[in-house]
């Protein structure tokens, strides 16, 4: 039994640079958000000058300084209706195709799998080359075929939808709100 009235949703981000910037314009719009934090999400969100301080007043801001990743309870809680993993880094995603669960990030979508809470997860390595926004500008990138496979193989897990461009993760949440 939920001790929450409202359910609020869980949104992971992690280290990627490609399409960062239009996940955290996305957050800023909702209310029912709290942000989990994978350490080279921390890193990499300095790198391009977000204001994580600034992130950290706004919401309600989980980092991933526990090896157990306390903030899981919260899933068995009923704190959360869902999970958005967005962006998703291709390590993040290999991980979890792999049922690895040893970092926040991780832990959550596998604890959210166990209360068979649904999980949206953005994958942004999904074409074998693409134009990315490094700190310093655009760059071109490859990515590889485990990276590509990976995106596949996600797409098959229960209580996950992955989807693979922003248009969709907009369509996808709306869809299921
Ligand atoms: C500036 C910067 C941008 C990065 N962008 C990406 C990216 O777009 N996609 C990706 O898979 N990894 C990217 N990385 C690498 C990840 O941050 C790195 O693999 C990290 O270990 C991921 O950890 P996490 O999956 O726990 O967040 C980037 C790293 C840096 C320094």
């Amino acid at each position: 039994m939920s001790r929450y009235e409202r359910p609020r949703e869980a949104w992971a981000i992690t280290g990627s640079g490609h399409y960062l910037k239009e996940c955290l314009d996305l957050i800023q719009h909702r209310s029912d958000v709290d942000l989990f934090l994978s350490k080279a999400a921390a890193e990499v969100l300095s790198m391009y000058d977000f204001d994580v301080k600034a992130i950290r007043e706004r919401f309600t801001c989980f980092r991933d300084t526990t090896a157990s990743a306390s903030p899981v309870g919260l899933f068995y809680q009923g704190r959360y209706k869902r999970l958005v993993i967005a962006p998703a880094t291709s390590n993040t995603i290999a991980k979890m195709v792999w049922g690895i669960a040893d970092t926040l990030v991780t832990n959550i979508y596998a604890q959210a799998g166990k209360c068979r809470i649904p999980s949206i997860v953005f994958a942004c390595d999904t074409e074998p080359e693409m134009e990315t926004e490094a700190p310093g500008g655009t760059v071109m990138v490859y990515p590889r075929q485990i990276d590509l496979e990976n995106v596949k193989r996600l797409q098959e897990f229960e209580y996950t939808t992955v989807v693979t461009s922003f248009s969709q993760l907009v369509s996808t949440l709306e869809e299921t709100e």
